[in-house]
């Protein structure tokens, strides 16, 4: 059985723990896995992982399973809506009946943020955070850093811009405590109900204006399902605001980037010319998010 210091050692529960050196090791383990041509590299054959998502996912749900098949690993993966959490058993008891059957790791989203947390010192195998309510999404924020560290060559100075819902934001969440660590500046963007007041001393609240004048522009999803209670503005007025539409995006410096952690709503916050432009690295994030998590699962397994 693995030391309860081996397990956290192993885990990753958010970007927040990480120090700077571990970030880079990551980071620079990614790009190894990055320009690995083999597709299949079995050295986690003998391992077993489950992939636990509480709640919907497609990038980061089967980014984890590509990577893991990449390396050999036996996945298993759970679904709520076809387990026996539809029938009430808990978070808890889900991930420790998969423990007691013998898994070396687990992958898990849940909608509550801190759940994970006390999961976490409970079980005896390591967790990865596939997402946790607005907390934290470390591998997001990872494939983002791994984005912008392959397109400019480094993070130290960088100035990222994030743009939207900060308040409901872990990618936000995450992406501000790595950079931060990186030495990389961050600024804030957002509607007065959705910025995050705890954040502040953090990064700068900025005009859309200011926001555009950076090395990156990070759109957030607007998350529509909050219209129906009134508590955005409508998809046109957002749009008209805090969307980065094909005007605002002609007046970018040719060197910065736009970034999206996906899924992206067309036409709200980002208009679909800007989502495939030339300055875009929306598709480019979504093949790095495999290398990281490549990165990740060797840490947890090795
Ligand atoms: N970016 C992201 O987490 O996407 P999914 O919700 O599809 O995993």
């Amino acid at each position: 059985m693995m030391t309860a210091t081996k397990v956290k050692e192993r885990s990753l529960l958010g970007m927040k723990e990480l120090a700077e050196s571990e970030i880079t090791q990551l980071l620079d383990r990614t790009a190894y896995w990055d320009h690995q041509s083999e597709k299949l590299t079995p050295v986690l054959r003998a391992h077993f992982v489950a992939n636990m998502f509480f709640e919907n996912s497609t990038r980061t749900r089967f980014s984890f399973e590509m990577a893991e098949k990449r390396l050999g690993v036996q996945v298993l993966n759970f679904t709520a809506a076809a387990s026996s959490v539809e029938k009430g058993e808990s978070i808890y008891d889900t991930v420790r009946t998969l423990e007691s059957m013998g898994i070396d790791a687990g992958v898990v989203r849940l909608k509550p943020a801190g759940v994970l947390q006390q999961l976490a010192e409970k079980v005896g195998v390591p967790l990865i955070n596939a997402g946790d309510g607005n907390n934290e999404h470390p591998t997001q924020a990872l494939l983002d850093l791994y984005t912008m560290r392959k397109h400019f060559g480094g993070l130290k100075g960088l100035k990222v811009s994030i743009i939207g819902d900060i308040m409901h934001s872990r990618v936000a969440r995450s992406n501000l405590w790595a950079l931060t660590k990186m030495g990389a500046s961050v600024q804030f963007c957002a509607p007065a109900n959705m910025q995050a007041p705890e954040l502040a001393a953090y990064a700068p609240y900025v005009s859309m204006e200011e926001a555009l004048k950076a090395d990156v522009v990070m759109m957030l999803r607007v998350q529509l399902e909050r219209h129906a209670s009134g508590i955005i503005l409508s998809a046109e007025q957002y749009r008209e605001h805090f969307g980065l539409t094909e005007e605002r995006a002609s007046r970018l410096d040719p060197a910065t980037i736009i970034m999206h952690p996906a899924p992206v709503n067309r036409n709200v916050e980002i208009d679909d010319a800007v989502v495939e432009s030339s300055q875009s690295r929306i598709f480019p994030q979504m093949a790095n998010g495999v290398p990281v998590r490549m990165a990740v699962m060797e840490r947890a397994l090795q």
